[in-house]
């Protein structure tokens, strides 16, 4: 490679797919530099992965991006439920046409975030991100394939060819990104293995347009799952009107193959699909691909970290796919951020395995619990399938796992004599998701004021630990000042919140959903996780935070 123009770049991203996408835009907001590269000529035009669950609508909050998403999503709002049958036509006219349905609120209603989760197809939510991640630093070329990456003791070095010149360039970085989808040529280079149930089906994803706005009206649905003697599949909702994805299942154990099913014949089964002889159909793109699982041993080798699809394949059934990359992404962009500022030593990126592969096995195994023997979804009320969907509901939301204080960036907290439990009174937060401010959780949602606006205790975290500690925790911001000319640079902030605190928390409820006393705190890592919680106010606050702070950086 030696004779080649040569860049460098703190951190090089491989794969322009949403989880590369949004690993630019984390980083920039972290305030590192990034090069990604897409060897697609722009963002995927399928509509392919369609929700974005709540935890991740928390994420794109933080970012100043949720609006934008919503609206992105607007012609899927009125989305909800799944339907099976012989063909539409004859499942959607036993159903009555709801009367202004408004889209449920379940993630507000039970007061456990600020967002809730939102239908947006791939194809539109990508250039959101694409534009803001531009907008705020990131270098994003398209027609840039990697054809070779080569890994050394200090640094990473990847070939780039230009796909449209021919001409290659050669990027060295500290870390590389592998966002590089579900074959990903970088795990296939470095030969990283795999576990998992593997391929699971085999379909054909057909993009079509068809103008189905009236049949549909106030009865629209997620999915609709057709069984009929002459196709098998489901039909997916894109925007409510004229743009549909029908999944058709095909059987190589019968000789089939996507070559069998040209335009015409996919127009023939859709009618039948649909119900509908005469209905004009085009047929826009055929798609053959296998809903599988497959997952990754380890996450990081070396300076390349696996993130997306390319280390946790899954499919589609619990919508698990773009929402766990996503937070692969964001888990990992501030922890390279503080590390190549110097505030932490490398060793804290071992954390990246220990918080998310355990995250990404579980939503892949998961994930294929409601599928059939087919790899499509199973509408059966058998006991395997009502087992699948039990294991997956909690997880669709993103917030059914907690990480575990074998993370060196989650500090064990001493659980004795109540086994973590603590006294505030049980709500579904706590009960159903562990969001009780314990280390290692999704610190609480509580909605409060800071300077005469309303806001969540989400929207306070995102850049740099943030501190917030019970209503009468003066010491604990007070002690913030020394610490942050300790540790240089780190802009640690912190908050005291209750009536009469700079957060102002009326009801004391952040001190009940945090599981403090009024002088207790929550310490909460970047991406918004608790590193750390002290129920009371210790004698020494400034030297233990001192030893926590060392601890989670890794110093
Ligand atoms: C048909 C289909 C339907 C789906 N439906 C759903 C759904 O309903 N819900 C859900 O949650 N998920 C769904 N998924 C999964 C979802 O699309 C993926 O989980 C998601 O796209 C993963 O994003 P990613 O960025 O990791 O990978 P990808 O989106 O696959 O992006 C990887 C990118 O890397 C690029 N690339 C690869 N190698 C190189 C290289 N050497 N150099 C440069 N670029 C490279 C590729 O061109 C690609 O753009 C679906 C997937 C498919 C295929
Ligand atoms: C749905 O998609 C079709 C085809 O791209 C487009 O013409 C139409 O305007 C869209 N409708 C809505 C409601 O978004």
């Amino acid at each position: 490679m030696a004779s080649l123009e040569t860049i460098h770049v703190p951190v090089l991203i491989v794969g322009g797919g949403i989880v590369g996408l949004s690993a630019s835009l984390f980083l920039s907001h972290q305030g590192v530099n990034s090069l990604l590269i897409e060897r697609h000529s722009g963002t995927s035009i399928h509509p392919r992965a369609r929700s974005v669950n709540a935890r991740t609508m928390e994420i794109f909050r933080t970012i100043g991006l949720s609006d934008l998403v919503r609206e992105a999503g607007a012609s899927l709002a009125p989305t909800w439920g799944i339907y099976s049958g012989t063909s539409l036509k004859s499942v959607i006219e036993t159903k009555p046409r709801r009367e202004n349905r408004k889209g449920a609120s379940l993630v507000r209603s039970a007061e456990i975030g600020p967002e809730d989760g939102v239908f947006v197809t791939q194809d539109m939510l990508e250039p959101v991100i694409l534009k803001a991640a531009r907008e705020i630093g990131g270098d994003v070329r398209f027609y840039s394939e990697c054809t070779d990456v080569e890994q050394y003791e200090e640094y990473v070095t990847a070939r780039i060819r230009n796909r449209e010149t021919g001409n290659s360039i050669k990027v060295t970085a500290d870390y590389l990104i592998a966002a590089d989808g579900a074959n990903s040529p970088i795990r296939s280079q470095l030969g990283v293995t795999t576990t998992g149930r593997g391929t699971m089906g085999n379909l054909l994803n057909i993009l079509f347009h068809a103008d189905l706005k009236d049949i549909v009206l106030n009865r629209e649905f997620s999915l609709c799952s057709i069984d009929s003697p002459e196709v098998v599949g489901i039909l997916t909702s894109i925007n409510n009107s004229d743009r549909w994805v029908f999944h058709l299942n095909y059987d190589p154990s019968k000789g089939e193959k996507p070559a069998d099913y040209p335009p015409d014949r996919c127009k023939e089964l859709l009618r039948i699909a649909l119900g509908l002889p005469d209905i004009k159909i085009d047929i826009v793109s055929i798609l053959p691909w296998q809903p599988a699982v497959r997952v990754v041993t380890k996450l990081q080798h070396g300076r390349i970290f696996f993130a997306g699809d390319a280390a946790h394949q899954m499919p589609p059934y619990g919508g698990q796919g773009a929402n766990t990359g996503i937070s692969d992404a964001y888990n990992l962009a501030w922890k390279l951020s503080f590390v190549l500022n110097g505030y932490a030593n490398s060793r804290l990126l071992q954390t990246f395995d220990t918080e998310r592969l355990p995250v990404g096995k579980t939503a892949a195994e998961a994930s294929a619990g409601p599928a059939d023997d087919r790899g499509l979804i199973s509408i059966k009320r058998d006991l395997r399938t009502i087992m699948g969907w039990t294991r997956i509901i909690p997880l669709t939301s993103g917030y059914g796992y907690v990480y575990s204080s074998d993370s060196l960036a989650v500090v064990r907290e001493d659980i004795w004599p109540l086994g973590g439990m603590t006294w505030k009174p049980w709500n579904a937060p706590s009960l159903f998701f562990s969001l009780d401010g314990r280390p290692g959780s999704r610190a609480p949602h509580v909605w409060v004021e800071k300077e005469g606006n309303k806001i969540s205790t989400i929207d306070i975290f995102g850049k740099g630990f943030v501190l917030l500690a019970g209503s009468e925790g003066d010491a604990w911001v007070a002690a913030l000042k020394t610490i942050n000319e300790k540790f240089h640079g780190l802009g640690f902030t912190g908050y005291r919140v209750g009536p009469k605190g700079e957060i102002v928390d009326q009801g004391k409820k952040w001190e009940a959903a945090a599981g403090i006393s009024s002088t207790g705190a929550l310490l909460v890592r970047p991406d918004g996780y608790v590193a750390w919680r002290q129920r009371r106010m210790p004698t020494d606050v400034y030297a233990m935070l001192e030893d926590v702070l060392g601890e989670i950086l890794c110093l």
